[in-house]
């Protein structure tokens, strides 16, 4: 069986964007996969923060993954700084990373030109992101399409260690090759996206995001997943409720894809294209198809709360297997770097 690796931050709950484009995702593949999930909060330490808030954020995280489907028996869940070897990989990565590769990162421009004095946490997130996936070897990263370019520079990293550390002769590389696996001690590894690989925000203007406040959490009550949809941005074009609109340019619609059967999904885009409904009515519809969806969720979600014990039990058993599989590795790779 393949193996899979994927990281999420402690942000307190789950909102639909991350469900949608990732830990729906995981709920299935853990099924198919050799599956570890990681809480990252050594990444979430890289901004400012409150000790006792990120303590509860990574009990929500754990919390609203479990209530989403992930079950402890199928795959390994825990949280990352309850398994030292990632920085420690992650050290020994920064000294073959490229400072310029890191520089280029979207994601480090975005977040450094929104501080007055950055960290260099910022710049080496990525670099503790290739550990976390190399740590394990894992192959495939289920990811939303915003961390490709993060995997991007994983697959470079693991390429630059393999041509530097693994001994591994020409000939054993092509035998193991042939025998399916993986030409270097580190394979590398590739992003797995869903279909809704990038959920738009409420106001329709960036990707679903916490720090930008236009979320929809996946534990939030009806009524207040409803007093959000209410004002959501739809098509621009549809001032009065008579105005036809277009529902490939409308959020509301690309969440009727994730949420309503294909038949609801037809009908919503002939409603907006005639007029048929106003955008109302429209919201109205998703929302019940959420309700169908989340329900459980949330019901699960009480069920967990209820015994926070087996949570913590639950995360420990997976640090505890992941702990094993992190040391396999790290043993290799000091050995084969001249470290022991
Ligand atoms: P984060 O909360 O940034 O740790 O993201 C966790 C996972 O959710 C990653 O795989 C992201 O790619 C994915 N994700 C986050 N926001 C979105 C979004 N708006 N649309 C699709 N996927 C997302
Ligand atoms: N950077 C990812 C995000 O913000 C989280 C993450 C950390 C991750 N380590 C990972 C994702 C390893 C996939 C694999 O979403």
């Amino acid at each position: 069986m393949a193996r899979i690796f994927s990281g999420i931050q402690p942000s307190g709950s789950l909102h639909i964007g991350n469900y949608l484009g990732a830990v729906k995702n995981w709920v299935e593949l853990q099924h198919k996969y050799e599956s570890f999930f990681c809480i990252v909060d050594y990444h979430a330490i890289t901004v400012p923060y409150e000790p006792a808030d990120l303590r509860a954020r990574t009990a929500d995280m754990a919390l609203s993954l479990l209530a989403a489907g992930l079950d402890p028996s199928k795959c390994t869940l825990f949280v990352q700084s309850a398994v030292p070897e990632h920085t420690e990989l992650a050290w020994i990565f920064n000294t073959i990373t490229p400072l310029g590769e890191l520089e280029r990162q979207t994601q480090f421009k975005e977040k450094a030109s929104r501080e007055e004095s950055v960290p260099a946490g910022i710049l080496n997130y990525p670099v503790l992101q290739a550990a976390d996936i190399l740590l394990y070897r894992a192959e495939l990263v289920p990811v939303g399409e915003d961390q490709v370019q993060h995997l991007e520079l994983s697959r470079e990293i693991a390429r630059k260690w393999n041509a530097r550390f693994d001994a591994r002769t020409t000939t054993e590389k092509v035998q193991a090759k042939i025998e399916g696996g993986e030409p270097g001690f580190f394979p590398e590894p590739k992003a797995l996206l869903t279909p809704t690989r990038r959920v738009m925000g409420l106001d329709g203007q960036a990707k679903m995001s916490k720090s930008l406040g236009n979320t929809i959490d996946l534990l939030e009550a009806p009524a207040s997943i409803w007093e959000k949809l209410k004002p959501a941005m739809t098509d621009p074009a549809r001032v009065r409720r008579t105005d036809p609109g277009t529902p490939e340019v409308c959020n509301i619609y690309h969440l009727h894809k994730a949420f309503s059967p294909p038949a609801t999904v037809d009908h919503v885009a002939v409603q907006c294209r005639t007029a048929g409904w106003g955008c109302i009515d429209c919201k109205k519809v998703l929302h019940e198809s959420m309700e169908k969806e989340i329900a459980p969720i949330r019901a699960r979600a009480k069920e967990i709360a209820a015994n926070p014990q087996k949570m913590k039990d639950d995360l420990a058993a997976g640090a505890a297997h992941a702990s094993t599989e992190a040391q396999k590795t790290m043993r290799e790779v000091k050995q084969k770097m001249g470290l022991t």
